[in-house]
């Protein structure tokens, strides 16, 4: 198992398929992109699903999520995909995907075996959207959607991200969208994880401002702690119900007691937090042949030291080297 020094176990993995992205989030990336990762650095299809193979039969993960930058850029995607799925024991795999993708890729990612996805989509305005992602491929992250519900990728998630000045009057709006076409929306409080360094804590749109901005138009009823569980998504059953709206306060309320992760990079480092300033090399393990065992050793040994929290809220946190698209979500 994959225990830290405070209790925690990680049963959930992370991948990071390439820090490459075809948009540009003002809250994660500048607007000339970054020095993406050399080819040789990155782990290959083959090393990614050993890895995978290790956490699943040797560490007791049991649950695959697959991000990047954008991890439909990854060419061998679906082949991952299938190869995850015949793994003993089959974990749980998702996707966090800007959408845009999708609409190609939706039907043989299901046919790999991909359970669900999470779509990241912060506007229905499509002038907003190319302000707020500085591309104007809006109508194609609509379409990417349609095409996930449709191949059945489902419960389809939706996260959005509200920017002060920019999206924050849309939270209501986008409710009610998510509600009519059954997608469960989920709000993520904005984190000091973009490459320009640029987040500031008092201009932040939080929890609290986006739970009073929809219950100006909806009931919300809190759903019971049970059923949270690790999720870091606190959840609300709107206007009764069946559909939902969760809300990720990384920032407000931050969860890192009940946190499960673990995540891997693309170019074969252990983060033990999406906060850590420091990581544990996989892959010089992994192209010096080690055996499994050993890799299993190293990966144990690099979440035991897993900090007690974010830090966020010390007066000496320090903004990791990494920037979300290089990390993974
Ligand atoms: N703060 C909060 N969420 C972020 N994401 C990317 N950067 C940030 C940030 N700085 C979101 C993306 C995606 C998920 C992986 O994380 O919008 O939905
Ligand atoms: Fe790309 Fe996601 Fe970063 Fe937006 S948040 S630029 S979609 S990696």
């Amino acid at each position: 198992m994959l225990i830290d020094t405070y209790g925690r176990v990680a049963t959930d993995l992370r991948v990071s398929l390439t820090d490459r992205c075809n948009l540009r989030c003002t809250y994660c990336m500048p607007e000339e992109g970054l020095q993406w990762l050399a080819k040789p650095d990155l782990l290959s299809d083959d090393e990614i699903v050993r890895l995978i193979g290790i956490a699943v039969t040797r560490l007791g993960i049991t649950e695959v999520r697959f991000t990047g930058g954008e991890p439909l850029l990854r060419p061998g995607i679906v082949g991952i995909v299938e190869r995850v799925a015949a793994l003993e024991p089959r974990p749980q795999m998702s996707l966090t995907t800007n959408g845009i993708g999708l609409k190609r890729t939706a039907t043989a990612l299901k046919a790999a075996g991909l359970d669900r996805v999470n779509v990241s989509l912060d506007t229905l305005r499509p002038d907003v959207f190319k302000a707020l992602t500085r591309r104007d491929r809006h109508q194609d992250v609509i379409a990417g959607l349609e095409a996930a519900r449709d191949a059945g990728l489902t419960p389809v998630k939706v996260n959005c991200v509200l920017m002060p000045g920019l999206n924050d009057d849309e939270a209501p709006d986008l409710l009610a969208w998510a509600v009519e076409h059954d997608y469960e929306l989920r709000f993520i409080e904005q984190m000091p994880l973009d490459a320009q360094h640029g987040w500031k804590r008092e201009g932040m749109v939080t929890a609290g401002d986006i739970l009073a901005s929809l219950r100006t138009r909806f009931a919300l009823t809190e759903e019971g702690v049970d059923e949270r569980g690790s999720a870091p998504a606190e959840r609300w059953l709107v206007d009764g119900g069946p559909h939902r709206v969760g809300v990720i306060a990384s920032v407000t309320r931050p969860f890192c007691a009940a946190c499960d992760r673990t995540r891997l990079t693309a170019d074969g480092q252990i983060r033990n937090c999406l906060f850590a300033t420091e990581e544990t090399d996989l892959r010089n393990a992994l192209r010096s042949d080690a055996p499994d065992e050993e890799i299993a050793r190293i990966w144990r040994l690099a979440m035991w030291g897993k900090k007690a929290g974010s830090g966020l809220d010390d007066p000496s946190f320090l903004q990791p080297a990494r920037p979300m698209s290089s990390i993974g979500g």
